[in-house]
Order: C-alpha cells, then structure tokens, then sequence
C-alpha cells in the first residue's frame, strides 16, 4: 500500500514539468473589484469558484514557476530558493489532484478548501525564504546592476503573483467555509465594500506606534486631514481590501516614526506625522508627510531594490514560524506592490534635510480596480537576457566624492 502510493506519487511528480508547460501556455485571467464581490454575494457559489480556481490556480503557480527556473543558476541554486521552488512544485500537484473532481461531489469541495489552506500555510514563509536566497547570492558573488535590475524585475513580478494567489485563497476559503466572519459580517471575504480609509490610517498608526514607543519611549503625534472632492462632508470609504491598506500604511508609519525620532534625537518634541486623504473621481490618494530629515535623491531608487536593502543579514528562525518582515528592508517594495495589485501605485517624495512625503494611490472606482498580474511570456523571458551592453549615458562616478564613505 505504501509502496503503490510512492509509486504515485513519483508518477506525478515526473509530470510536473509538463503540467507547468501546459498550464503556463494560459496568461493569467485577472479579476476586477466588481468580479470578487460578485462571486462572493450575488453569485456566491461554492462549484463556481472550485471550477475556476482549480484552473486558474496552477496557470498563475505555473507562469510563476516559468520564471523562477530561468533565474540565474547561482540564485536559483541555492538552498533557500530551491526550498521555495520545491513548495511551489507541491501546491501545483495538491491543486492537480482535483482536475478529475467533480464539482457536485461535497466532499471534493471540502478537500479542495482544506487543500487551499494547506497551501496557503506552506508558502506563509516564501518572503523571507527568498531574501534569504538573495542575501546567500549577494555575499557570494556581489551585487552589479544588470543582477541588481534582474532581480528586481523577478522579484516584483514574483511577489505580485504571490499577493494575487493568497487573495483567490483566501476569497474561497472565507467564503465558503460556511460560517461568517463575526468580526466584520459586511465582509465579502478580504474585501469590505465600505472601507473607511481614516479608520485604517488611525488603526495602522496606533500600531506602529506602538512599536517606535516600545523600541525609542517617545513618538510622533498624528494629524489628519481629509477632503472628498467627490462629495464634501462625507466620510471616504472605498471598495477595497483593508489588510493590504493597512499593511501599506503600518510600513509607511514605521518608517517616518523612525525619521523622526532619530532626526530629532535632542529635540524635546516632535513635528507630527501629517497624513492627508483625499478622494478624487479618479484617485483616492494618502498623503503621508513626515519631518524625518529626508533621504538624498540619489538613494531613492535604492530603498525599493530587494538587492540593495540596507537591512542586517536576516537570520532565519524556526522556519515553522511566521516570520516577521521586519528587518528586511522590503517595507517599500512590498507596500508598493500591494498598491500596483488593483492598479494604483506607491511613491516617495523627499526634501532631504527636511522630510519625506510617501504617497499611496489607488482607484477611486472599483470598476477600475483590477489586479494587475505578471505572465510569462517571450518579453517577460527576453527581461533575463543579460545585457552588458554599455549605459548611453556618460557615468562620471556613483557617489559624490566627499560623500562616499
Ligand atoms: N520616511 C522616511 N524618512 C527617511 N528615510 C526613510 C523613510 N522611509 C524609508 N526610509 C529609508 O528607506 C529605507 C528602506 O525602507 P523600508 O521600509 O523598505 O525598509 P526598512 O524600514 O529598512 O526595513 P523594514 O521596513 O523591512 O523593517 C529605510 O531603511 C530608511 O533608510
Ligand atoms: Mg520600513
């Protein structure tokens, strides 16, 4: 018995690499704002979503897998992205098992939702595995900016199609686990149609206050301001996923508590954190302002590069564990991701030796939020192409002078 199941399973592990031919020949089908609601009231069914998701799942697995085997041998090759590659190879064939399903079987629907959740634990700790395969390629073989821009585009497109995999999770499984979320009924799974945007921004602020209290014994206060330009007096709600606001504006919070306190270490009180919502007819925008002492323009590019982070040598802990972002550096490039998801964008705007403006867009209009997903494909393939050719730009030196240190 156990020997026909390890025949089984070696059977369809052989299979693998043409399951992810197959599946990655499909482009990923992004939903709007509009489909996810759908498919969670009007159309709430649990077939429907199984149907879908059983398809949908290993093409955006596969597509993923696609690109994570073209990275360059001495990335790829190492423990901790071969660890990630062998999670992924796992969750395509746990998802396969279900092709044969029939969506009228009961207990296919449960196994496949208790599947989802299986998945969805396995890959808790992708992040912090892959900068740990960074960081092991870094102090190896150095950093130049053909890897450095390589990296980034894989790493971007990569953790986009992670966010979108874990949202088609985690929909499916709120949704149809029959019981309601107690602690927010109006919830279609992740997403509230009626997100009060201030109340994250004080939620999130609290939180990293918290935090900069505990680590520094003081903190910046909070000041609000906001303005519907669409219709005045009324409070700003939006459709949207409040965890993936509040994980932007937490790593935003951070990072401008930190600026300021370290920028004002002799100085008694300090300036605020200004925050600024503002709905448009097109744009909902968050202001977040603080007087940390800036960053140079030169630097900004750096503080969303995955290879460039500043962050100490993360040390991997229990691997069983949810590991904590923090420390990596990846607060920005994450945060923007999850705006660039349902098509709005993250940007930073400094006064160095003054402070720093960080800025969240994201669609006013539902109708306008769809999830923005990466596909393999020949232009994506032709990315990794090394291109040592010259810069068309004269270089005369990456760092001042004087500045360089
Ligand atoms: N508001 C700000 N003022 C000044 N410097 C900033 C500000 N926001 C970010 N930075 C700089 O950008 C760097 C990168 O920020 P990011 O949030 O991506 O990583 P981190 O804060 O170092 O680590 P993590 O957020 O992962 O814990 C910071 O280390 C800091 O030097
Ligand atoms: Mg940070």
């Amino acid at each position: 018995m156990k020997f026909a199941r390890f025949l089984m399973k070696n059977a369809a592990l052989a299979n693998v690499p043409k399951q992810i031919e197959r599946f990655s020949r499909f482009s990923p089908s992004p939903l709007s704002m509009k489909q996810f609601l759908d498919f969670g009231t009007v159309n709430a069914c649990e077939k429907t979503s199984f149907a879908f998701l059983r398809h949908e799942l290993p093409v955006r697995l596969a597509n993923t897998m696609r690109e994570i085997a073209i990275l360059p041998d001495p990335l790829l090759g190492t423990p901790s992205v071969q660890l990630v590659q062998s999670w992924y190879i796992q969750s395509l064939m746990d998802i396969l098992e279900f092709q044969d399903k029939s969506s009228d079987d009961q207990i296919a629907l449960s196994d496949f939702a208790e599947a989802l959740i299986i998945i969805r634990n396995r890959h808790n700790n992708v992040v912090p595995t892959m900068a740990q395969g960074v960081t092991e390629y870094k102090e190896a073989f150095g950093v130049d900016p053909v890897t450095n821009q390589n990296v980034q585009y894989f790493l971007d497109r990569f953790y986009m199609s992670r966010i979108s995999i874990r949202m088609l999770i985690n929909q499916h499984t709120l949704l149809f686990d029959g019981s309601m979320n107690p602690a927010h009924p109006k919830h279609i799974g992740s997403i509230d149609p009626h997100c009060d945007v201030i109340e994250v921004v004080n939620d999130a602020f609290e939180s990293a206050k918290m935090l900069c209290d505990q680590y520094y014994l003081a903190s910046p206060q909070l000041l609000v301001k906001q303005a519907n330009a669409k219709a005045s007096e009324q409070p700003i709600h939006i459709v949207y996923v409040p965890s993936h606001l509040y994980h932007m504006l937490f790593e935003l919070f951070k990072n401008s508590m930190r600026a300021t306190v370290e920028s004002h270490e002799d100085n008694p009180s300090l300036p605020p954190v200004e925050v600024n919502v503002v709905l448009g007819k097109e744009d909902l925008t968050i202001k977040v302002s603080d007087r940390g002492g800036g960053v140079p323009l030169r630097k900004i590019e750096n503080l969303f590069s995955y290879m460039y982070s500043t962050a100490p040598t993360p040390v991997m802990e229990d691997n069983s564990r949810n590991a904590p972002l923090a420390g990596f550096g990846y607060g920005l490039p994450i945060s923007r991701l999850y705006a660039q998801y349902f098509q709005g964008d993250l940007k930073l705007y400094s006064t160095e030796g003054y402070g720093t403006d960080a800025v969240i867009y994201l669609k006013a209009l539902s109708s306008e939020s769809v999830e923005k997903l990466p596909v393999f494909n020949k232009s994506a393939w032709k990315h990794y192409q090394i291109n040592t050719e010259a810069d068309d730009w004269c270089v005369p030196s990456s760092e001042p002078k004087n500045l360089a240190r």
